[in-house]
């Protein structure tokens, strides 16, 4: 199914589909990264953990409006998703604080957002990912101010439709981070992956960590965890 490797990234690889020209192969990678790739680490079975998650979020997403990238699992490791190109923004909304938010701006831990606040950082490893404003996104990509409305809305939207997802496995969506690709048509759509690496999820009842703080914090064994957090999706009603 898989032909020319497109990209690797740290977490997943990048093919073209060597059946159909306009389709690519996600292949998820058991690497873990954390802080822009200093802390790494190889968890057997993450890979598995991460396609199976995400092929059970993007189905939900399109029955509730969402279009995205995503068109099937394939394998045990691997989706089939359509071709876009990413636009190099990477958009956080965040119900609750935590993570950069409190360090950076020092917002008290689990303060609440509502409506939920949505931050643009700029997608380059050599700079670490910046926070961006609205004017840096229009000048350091190619949407226009139009499209950035579209993405933020597009944005809330998912959010509503994911907590609510969440919810229902006893699960806050505490934040989470979204990437939007363009098709060739021009059409922006949700791109990349949904899963513990970029969701920040907490037990409804005792706040325990379901996603890579495990790993980011060392507080947890990510694999455990991940496959626990499968069998409560798998388990929703
Ligand atoms: O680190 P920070 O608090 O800004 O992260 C906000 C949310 O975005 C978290 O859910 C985190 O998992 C996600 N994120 C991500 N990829 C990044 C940075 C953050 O998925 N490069």
């Amino acid at each position: 199914m898989k032909a020319e490797l497109l990209y690797e990234g740290k977490a997943k690889k990048v093919y073209r589909s060597s059946t159909d020209s306009e389709k690519l192969v996600l292949a998820y990678k058991n690497d873990a990264t954390a802080f822009n790739g200093k802390k790494k680490e190889s968890f057997p079975g993450k890979g598995r953990l991460n396609n199976e998650i995400s092929s059970l979020i993007f189905p939900y997403l399109h029955n509730h409006g969402i279009r995205s990238h995503f068109i099937k699992r394939l394998n045990e490791t691997e989706q089939l998703v359509l071709e876009t190109e990413i636009i190099p923004l990477e958009v956080v909304v965040r119900n609750l604080a935590t993570g950069s938010i409190t360090k950076r701006l020092g917002f008290k831990e689990k303060t609440p957002f509502n409506p939920a606040l949505i931050e643009l950082f700029y997608k380059n490893d050599e700079l670490d990912d910046p926070l961006i404003n609205d004017d840096h996104a229009l000048l350091l990509t190619d949407i226009t101010l139009a499209e950035l409305r579209e993405i933020k809305v597009k944005a809330l939207e998912i959010n509503t439709v994911l907590r609510e997802f969440f919810y229902t496995s006893n699960l806050t969506l505490v934040d989470f981070k979204l990437e939007f690709g363009r098709l060739p048509d021009g059409r922006i759509v949700l791109s990349d992956e949904i899963s513990p690496d970029t969701c920040r999820l907490w037990d409804l009842e005792t706040n325990a960590k379901m996603d890579k703080d495990v790993f980011r914090q060392g507080t947890g064994d990510l694999v455990t965890v991940y496959e626990q957090l499968l069998q409560r999706l798998e388990a929703r009603v």
